[in-house]
């Protein structure tokens, strides 16, 4: 089996790693010739609109999956035509306009912070008065690791919040949450459906820090389940998909999905008996998903702007390090640890000592 796969960043590169031992070819399709997966896989150099270099990727492929869902709509309808694309050209484009995304939670009954478009400062006090404030205002496209975003707490920030964004923005509630959530599911070409357990995800300044997996008990999984299976079946949906969410006193709220592997399942690679680098790939290959079940209790931690000594990250008990072999530049995500142990409890000793170790 080929499986071609549409940009070449670290998600890229781990689906290739995963693919090997399952005896599959990858080819990644990126615009940066020493993109992160091009050192572990065969890479086609060219933009995602390249009909050249698609051709190529096609051509080279059985399959063609996604390491990032802001491809435009065109070019994947484009590849459709010439090739299985798992998962499908509208599950991309839902999860490309933030306003789409939650439209659709509504439709289908998944409860989302109140939104409200926002193309211009004429439009901010009709939004104000459907989140109220604090707010937070997003581009409705392209934005990740909170690039494009700006937390509102008045109208005057808000102004000026709309003049640095520009216009194809949407305002929403801010949520003051408990904790960030995530849930990870896989679907097979059957609709067959399983779930890792839940992660808990820590963020800052947007970004995500630490997942810690399985989340201590929430009393909301099972709404979780349910939201992400209407998503699978609405979309039609073939592969690794994951839904973020803010859990709340009155209950959950979906955040955003995207429809690939995720930075918060990156634990599965040590801490599940099979990762979502290998599930996605069962999926999209059509062949029989692998258990989700967690051995025992994982912590991943990014490593964003620099990579830390790797002697240090590997003298700690339980450790896996993963260099992405990208350039580093600030805010970039560089590369992880994930620590695994029997118990939660024997973590948080040496995770303290990881934090300290990535932050140098
Ligand atoms: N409405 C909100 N209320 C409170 N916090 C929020 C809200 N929206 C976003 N955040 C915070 O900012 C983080 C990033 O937001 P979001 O997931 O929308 O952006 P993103 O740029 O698409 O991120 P990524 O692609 O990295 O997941 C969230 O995980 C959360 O910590
Ligand atoms: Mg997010």
């Amino acid at each position: 089996m080929r499986i071609g796969v549409v940009g070449g960043g670290q998600l890229a590169r781990m689906l290739a790693m995963a693919a090997y031992p399952l005896g599959m070819q990858v080819t990644v399709l990126d615009a940066s010739s020493d993109a992160s997966a091009g050192q572990v896989a065969d890479l086609v150099h060219g933009d995602f609109s390249d009909r050249k270099a698609l051709g190529r990727l096609a051509d080279a492929s059985d399959v063609v999956t996604f390491d990032f869902e802001n491809v435009p709509a065109a070019s994947a309808d484009w590849l459709a035509a010439r090739v299985p694309v798992r998962p499908g050209a509208r599950a991309l484009e839902m999860s490309q306009d933030r306003i789409a995304e939650k439209e659709l939670f509504t439709r289908l009954g998944i409860p989302t912070p109140r939104f409200a478009p926002v193309d211009g400062t004429a439009d901010l006090e009709a939004a104000i008065s459907v989140t109220g404030l604090p707010a937070v205002l997003k581009t409705r496209r392209l934005g990740y690791d909170g690039k494009g975003q700006r937390v509102v707490r008045d109208m005057s920030s808000a102004m000026e919040a709309v003049e640095q964004l520009g216009s194809g923005l949407v305002l929403e509630s801010f949520v003051d949450f408990e904790r960030e959530l995530s849930i990870i599911a896989v679907r097979g070409m059957g609709g067959e459906v399983a779930f890792y357990p839940m992660v808990e995800n820590l963020h800052r300044d947007g970004i995500l820090r630490h997942s810690s997996a399985p989340a201590t008990a929430t009393a909301h999984a099972q709404d979780a389940r349910d939201a992400v299976e209407r998503l699978l079946v609405e979309l039609d949906y073939v592969g690794v998909f994951t839904l973020e969410l803010f859990e709340t006193t009155d209950g959950l709220l979906a955040n955003e999905f995207a429809p690939r592997v995720h930075n918060s399942g990156h634990w599965t690679i040590e801490g599940a008996v099979t990762s979502q680098f290998e599930n996605h790939l069962r999926a999209v290959a059509g062949l029989p998903l692998g258990s989700t079940a967690p051995r025992g209790a994982s912590v991943m931690v990014n490593f964003i702007g620099s990579m830390p000594d790797a002697d240090k990250v590997l003298s700690l008990p339980g450790a896996h390090l993963h260099d992405y072999g990208k350039r580093p530049r600030p805010g970039r995500k560089l590369g992880h640890a994930t620590l695994n142990a029997p118990a939660a409890e024997e973590l948080d000793p040496v995770l303290a000592r990881l934090i300290t170790i990535a932050r140098g």
